[in-house]
């Protein structure tokens, strides 16, 4: 072969190693996650995501306007309450700070797509993404109120349902609730192959959503598996859901890629929180650079055959990728 072939004849100048790029990432290809918590002019620091705020209703108003000015078309919603409870009622709750959150950004910033993360581990005093019996996560109890919470954003006006429990059969209990009241082209994306990782520390910081006994392990898959995460994709398909996800993105570039290669549905992966403070604190003592760090983590995630990416380098990577 050598000296014939030459690859690196390819690589010569931007020009041609633009030309022969296989995979492209475009700020459309995001979307943002957001903290948000009542009161006014919040913008409270997470400690462990650094740029990362929880953020007030008019704040995230603010941010919804920016990430849209730099081409991210959508944001997805993680609602901080006022008050936790056994149940998780605020995640249901009319006035809901979720609630109020899609309302405001709905008025205000209408081109923006707002996708709601349904789940109930920010809002149990336990947290657990279910309702608990003697130490126990329930699965079918806690049907009924994922689907209430999944209607009440949709009745506040939600583009987009996400859930994110991990409980079984959870999509067909939202889609059967959504069309019952006429929200049949609300579309679901389903967390479908959610895996029981260490890399969701961080958000449990900011959401205050760390379980108080145990973890999540009886709910959110093994690490270990990748055949059962086709298996959870395909009953979700089966039970309705539009679009799909794979969480955490880096460790299951394998799943994206097998989900991407066996389904036909649109795909997305998280790019949860410990990926982003893995990236930030190395950035942080210099010991990688973030800007090429955070392009090389994004397009990694899109060339393993994920559609989307939910990152919370979004606004961030969009400007990189507008200034070229
Ligand atoms: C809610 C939920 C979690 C994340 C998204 N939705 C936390 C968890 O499952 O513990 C994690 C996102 C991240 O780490 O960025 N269940």
């Amino acid at each position: 072969m050598f000296p014939i072939q030459r690859p690196r004849r390819l690589r010569r100048g931007e020009v041609l190693r633009r030309m022969v790029r296989e995979t492209e990432l475009t700020p459309a290809d995001l979307i943002a996650p957001f903290f948000v918590c009542p009161g006014k002019g919040i913008r409270a620091p997470i400690p462990a995501m650094p740029g990362c705020f929880r953020l007030s209703i008019d704040e995230l108003v603010a941010e919804g306007e920016e990430t849209l000015a730099q081409g991210v078309p959508a944001v997805i919603l993680f609602g901080i309450p006022p008050r936790k409870d056994a149940e998780g009622s605020g995640a249901w709750a009319e006035d809901g700070i979720v609630q109020e959150a899609v309302r405001a950004l709905k008025a205000r910033v209408p081109a923006l797509f707002v996708i709601t993360d349904v789940c109930l581990c920010e809002y149990t005093d336990h947290g657990h993404c279910g309702r608990v019996e003697k130490g126990e996560i329930l699965n079918d109890p806690t049907l009924l109120l994922l689907a209430r919470t999944a209607l009440s954003h949709a009745s506040a006006g939600a583009d987009m349902i996400a859930p994110s429990d991990m409980m079984d059969g959870r999509v067909a209990a939202i889609r059967r609730a959504l069309d019952e009241k006429r929200f049949q082209d609300t579309p679901v994306l389903s967390y479908a192959a959610k895996y029981a990782s260490a890399f969701y520390g961080p958000f449990r910081e900011a959401a205050g959503s760390a379980p108080q006994f145990g973890d999540r392990s009886s709910y959110q898959m093994d690490p270990a598996n990748a055949r059962e995460a086709l298996r959870e994709v395909a009953m979700d398909l089966d039970e309705g859901a539009d679009m799909v996800m794979v969480k955490p993105a880096m460790p299951c570039l394998d799943i994206v890629r097998r989900v991407r290669e066996s389904f036909l549905v649109p795909l997305a992966a998280y790019q949860v929180s410990g990926e982003y403070s893995m990236i930030s604190a190395a950035a942080e003592r210099g010991w990688i650079d973030r800007r090429r760090a955070i392009l090389e983590s994004l397009i990694a995630i899109r060339r393993a055959g994920a559609d989307l990416v939910l990152t919370y380098f979004a606004k961030e990577a969009a400007g990189f990728l507008r200034a070229g």
